[in-house]
């Protein structure tokens, strides 16, 4: 029997599209760990789909003032054509808020409940009078009692990552109306994590203090010596999952208490799809269960879900937690509501053909010990450095050569030196050598090995010289063309699970699809990948192209406006002027005035004369306006004039009084006018 795997990859929250944060720390590691088991032979089902429930989405929906479902379905589909566009190869990719999951969740409950694996307890929770609705969660945020941030989540702390209950936080404020909540009493249903408490010391911190990543046991350690507490798995909410017991009305299950059993409903409705049972895959004990995620995950998969799983009583525990560090970008966090991101569907409007290119950087950058930066320039460069000049290279010379020399046919070797025989050991090492990484969850260490293979076949061409050798020793070159194009072959296979979509392309280069299939393990059992005497094709695609400067700059220019963005909307505005008295205003005199002509001060940059009709009288006013308008769209405008200040000359032209004017976030001006037609002109402003 093949081992059995059963992988997970968190269920992104459905609030917004996906970034290269989600993809470099969780699916892109997730989907290299599942090609390459499924490329041993081993049975996976690898699964995920969206989170649908929580508190961001219900408040994104109040905002926009669509219904939760709307925004999940705008988005899943979002999410779910990202994922197919970049290659990873969920079996299946489900939702929470599909019947199947309801049902599996609330079955759950209902057997955790019956069987008195809950506390039920009334007590005082945050309570928003304003907008009627208990405070839990990311309806509330406060200063982080360990660390003392002062924008903690009522569940979480995004800083120092502690979770927490939201009575817990220090001076808490709404996030709905931002007054200070009371406290209100009602019933929920909680986890006693404290009971558990053995059960932890043993499994986590005495059995996987060696095969767990040293982040995520670091972590797992810090709570269980902290001390686990009760935690509620129930809120007071209408979007979710109904609680379901007798008095739990208008209370849903907690999103983390629904979401991760979302592993266990997609893979039932994947095992019914494809006619197979779904219950190996979660409550045999020879199957291995793996959760792929991002560090803020972990206590939600080593600790609470892990203590639902083991109270339910039916299930496996998971086999390991293969979490990941935060991947930053251009230095700075990476932030949805700030919009400092990389989106993936935006991505591929701009490199539609680039997806390997994205899922290499992101590999070899992978934020796997601590957290890493992504920044464009190191993007473009390992395009160039890395895939176009040592992959890209190495497969061009072999499929240009062999068509040059042998008009692509595979040519029959010679005898083998030592140098042949060397290379062609160490080509046959590499399966085991990258898949040991690969095993080992150290991908960024696995894909430098691929790369290293292909860096052996340009040494082996560089030391050799066929295209010098080919005019004295064709014999010769037989040999070393014939040796490079196994390489080439291997390369065909072991980057399936890194690069797919350059692997499909080297398997059509060198037609592989019409041997017999080759296997990971091939590479190293079988004498010959490409026989003598089989064709590829005539004429290579190129694998990479050149990335250009100016479409580098084009993405670094998008960051740059969404920090602009951000600046203006968190601008504070200017210090209020000394007070002065009713007097000193009733001094000034505004009106209403029409401009009647505009033209540009000769010289200047700024300065335009208008011809203002002020209902008093018709006047010239100068004005420093001519870098936000043209004299033909504001001839005609309503304008706020102040007509008592003292005339000034500007540029030898004499100004008799003010236009109001304010600014908008991009600094351009903007004309302070009475927004009705049916204000006359001289009307005082007071
Ligand atoms: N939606 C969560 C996040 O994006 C992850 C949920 S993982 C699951 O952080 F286990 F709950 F499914
Ligand atoms: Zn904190």
């Amino acid at each position: 029997m093949s081992q059995r795997y059963t992988i997970t990859a968190a269920l992104p929250y459905t609030n917004g599209p996906i970034h290269i944060g989600h993809l470099a720390g969780v699916y892109v590691p997730a989907d290299i760990y599942a090609r390459y088991m499924r490329m041993q032979g081993a049975d996976v089902a690898f699964v995920c789909g969206s989170d649908e429930h929580g508190v961001p989405i219900t408040l994104k929906a109040k905002k926009e003032g669509i219904t939760p479902q709307d925004v999940v379905d705008k988005y899943h589909a979002i999410i779910k054509q990202s994922f197919l566009d970049f290659g990873i190869t969920f079996d299946n990719y489900s939702r929470t808020s599909a019947p199947i999951h309801h049902e599996t969740a609330s079955d759950f409950f209902k057997r955790m409940y019956e069987k008195g694996k809950f506390l039920e307890e009334t007590n005082a929770q945050l309570y928003d009078a304003e907008a009627n609705q208990f405070l839990a969660d990311r309806f509330v945020t406060g200063t982080c009692p360990k660390c003392g941030f002062e924008e903690a989540y009522g569940d979480q702390c995004e800083n120092c990552g502690t979770s927490h209950n939201a009575t817990d936080l220090i001076n808490p404020k709404s996030a709905i109306s931002g007054a200070v909540p009371s406290l209100k009493e009602t019933k929920h249903w909680f986890l006693p994590l404290d009971q558990y408490d053995a059960f932890f010391k043993e499994w986590i911190l005495k059995g996987h203090e060696k095969d767990w990543k040293s982040n995520v046991y670091g972590q797992c350690k810090s709570w269980i010596d902290d001390g686990l507490r009760p935690r509620a798995v129930t809120r007071d909410l209408d979007w979710g999952i109904p609680v379901p017991v007798e008095g739990a009305d208008g209370k849903v299950l907690y999103v983390w208490f629904d979401a991760p059993i979302g592993y266990i409903s997609a893979t039932k409705e994947w095992a019914a799809r494809e006619g197979k049972d779904w219950e190996p895959y979660w409550k045999d004990e020879n199957t291995k269960l793996l959760h792929f995620i991002g560090k803020d995950n972990i206590v939600f998969h080593c600790i609470i879900f892990p203590a639902m799983l083991k109270g339910h009583g039916d299930y496996i525990l998971p086999d390991n937690v293969p979490a990941n560090e935060f991947l930053n970008l251009e230095g700075n966090k990476l932030s949805t509501s700030k919009n400092w991101a990389v989106w993936l569907h935006e991505y591929l409007e701009d490199f539609p053909d680039k997806q390997d290119v994205l899922r290499y950087v992101l590999t070899a950058n992978a934020p796997e010990g601590k957290d890493n930066d992504f920044t464009w320039k190191d993007f473009q460069q390992r395009n160039k450095s890395e895939l176009s000049d040592v992959l890209g290279n190495f497969i061009n010379r072999v499929a240009v050569l062999t068509n040059k020399y042998y008009d692509g046919v595979v040519p029959t070797p010679n005898a083998f030196n030592e140098i042949d025989l060397k290379t062609l050991e160490k080509l046959r090492a590499y399966p085991a050598v990258i898949g040991s990484s690969v095993e080992k969850y150290r991908f960024r260490e696995s894909l430098n090995s691929l790369m290293n293979l292909a860096r052996l076949g340009n040494k082996y061409l560089a030391d050799e010289e066929p295209w010098i050798r080919i005019k004295t020793d064709e014999e010769r070159v037989k040999t070393v063309m014939y040796v490079a194009l196994q390489i080439a072959a291997a390369l065909s296979v072991l980057s399936e699970p890194f690069l797919p979509f350059t692997s499909e392309k080297l398997k059509d280069i060198f037609k592989t699809e019409s041997l017999e299939t080759i296997g990971w393990n091939d590479v190293t059992t079988q004498e010959v990948l490409l026989p003598s005497g089989h064709k590829i094709i005539e004429k290579a695609p190129l694998l990479f192209t050149k990335i250009e400067d100016a479409e580098i700059q084009k993405q670094l220019d998008k960051l740059e406006a969404s920090k602009k963005a951000n600046e203006a909307e968190n601008a504070v505005a200017e210090p209020q002027k000394e007070t002065i008295g009713f007097d000193d205003f009733t001094k000034i005199d505004m009106r209403v005035g029409t401009i009647l002509e505009a033209e540009k001060v000769p010289k200047t940059k700024k300065l335009m004369k208008l011809t203002v009709d002020t209902g008093i009288d018709t006047r010239t006013i100068v004005s420093g306006i001519a870098e936000s308008f043209t004299a033909e769209e504001i001839i005609g405008k309503k304008v706020t004039v102040l007509v008592n200040l003292a005339p000034r000359a500007l540029r030898g032209v004499e100004s008799q009084g003010m236009i109001l004017m304010t600014e908008d976030t991009n600094g351009k001006l903007v004309f302070l006018n009475p927004d009705t037609d049916g204000v006359k002109n001289g009307e005082t402003i007071n």
